[in-house]
């Protein structure tokens, strides 16, 4: 196996986008790490499913709302594969509701999964990655366009990854390190099923009405992470079926 390939971490990447991501990072010739909190079996699966691509993979158990984690989870991925050139920031929760109704602990466990994980990952990852590498950040399209009640806590903590990749463009711009965000619209995954109960109107709000399969969001992922995307940096991506149209 060449030990010169291209390393990338997708965090949260045993189900849904990240899973797809993972994925799609392996058929691109990728090397894949991937973190997880609950779902080992899944984790497990993806591995599997990447090696069968012929890359090498690995799956880290990190919880993103633990603080120490994120540098734990790089120093792993470091020590398994001996460099890292992408990150993937894609771990993240949805707690939705009235604005009376959450709590301070809904509000600390949203900002520390969806915000201050981020943070912490992205710079446990800074100090690895060299020239051409890439922080590529999983947003949301209710950053741009909030169709209705109940996503005052999930916005505010994903409109907070916009600032911090515009500043970190300007960061590690100088070391030819890029980092974007790519907002997916309404995604077929379990956080968000496609036949759930809220699955119409929200297929509706897109111009291309239906949800995107996390292949799709992978796509963008896949072009970021790529060397076509090397010009690209501090730059947001709707794929969100027309969401924000
Ligand atoms: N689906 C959508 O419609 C949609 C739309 C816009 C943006 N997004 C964003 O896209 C990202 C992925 O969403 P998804 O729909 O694929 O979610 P999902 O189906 O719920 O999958 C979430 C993934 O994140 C992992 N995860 C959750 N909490 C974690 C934690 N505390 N620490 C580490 N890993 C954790 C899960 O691991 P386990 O399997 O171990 O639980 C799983 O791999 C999120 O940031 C989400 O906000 C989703």
């Amino acid at each position: 196996m060449d030990s010169n390939s291209t390393v990338a971490l997708v965090t949260g990447g045993s189900r849904g986008i990240g899973a797809a991501v993972a994925l799609r990072l392996a058929e691109d010739g990728v090397d894949v790490a991937i973190t997880y909190v609950s779902d080992a079996e899944a984790a497990a699966e993806v591995v599997g499913k990447v090696e069968a691509l012929g890359r090498r993979a690995v799956a880290v158990r990190a919880d993103a709302g633990d603080p120490d984690a994120a540098e734990e989870a790089v120093r792993r991925v470091v020590a398994e594969f001996g460099r890292l050139d992408v990150l993937v920031n894609n771990a993240g929760v949805g707690v939705l509701g009235p604005l009376a109704e959450l709590a301070p602990a809904d509000v600390d466990r949203v900002l520390a999964v969806n915000v201050r994980a981020v943070f912490l990952t992205t710079q446990a990852a800074a100090a690895h990655l060299d020239a051409g590498g890439r922080v590529i950040t999983i947003g949301s399209c209710m950053t741009q366009r909030v169709p209705g009640p109940g996503g005052t806590l999930y916005a505010m903590s994903k409109s907070s990854l916009t600032g911090l990749t515009k500043a970190l463009a300007r960061e590690l711009g100088g070391r030819g390190i890029t980092a974007n965000i790519v907002h997916p619209g309404p995604v077929d995954t379990d956080m968000n099923p496609a036949d759930g109960p809220y699955a119409g109107p929200q297929a509706a709000m897109t111009a291309l009405g239906r949800f995107a399969a996390p292949r799709e969001v992978a796509a963008v992922v896949s072009f970021l992470a790529g060397p076509d995307a090397s010009y690209v940096t501090g730059a947001e991506f709707a794929v969100d079926g027309g969401h924000a149209a």
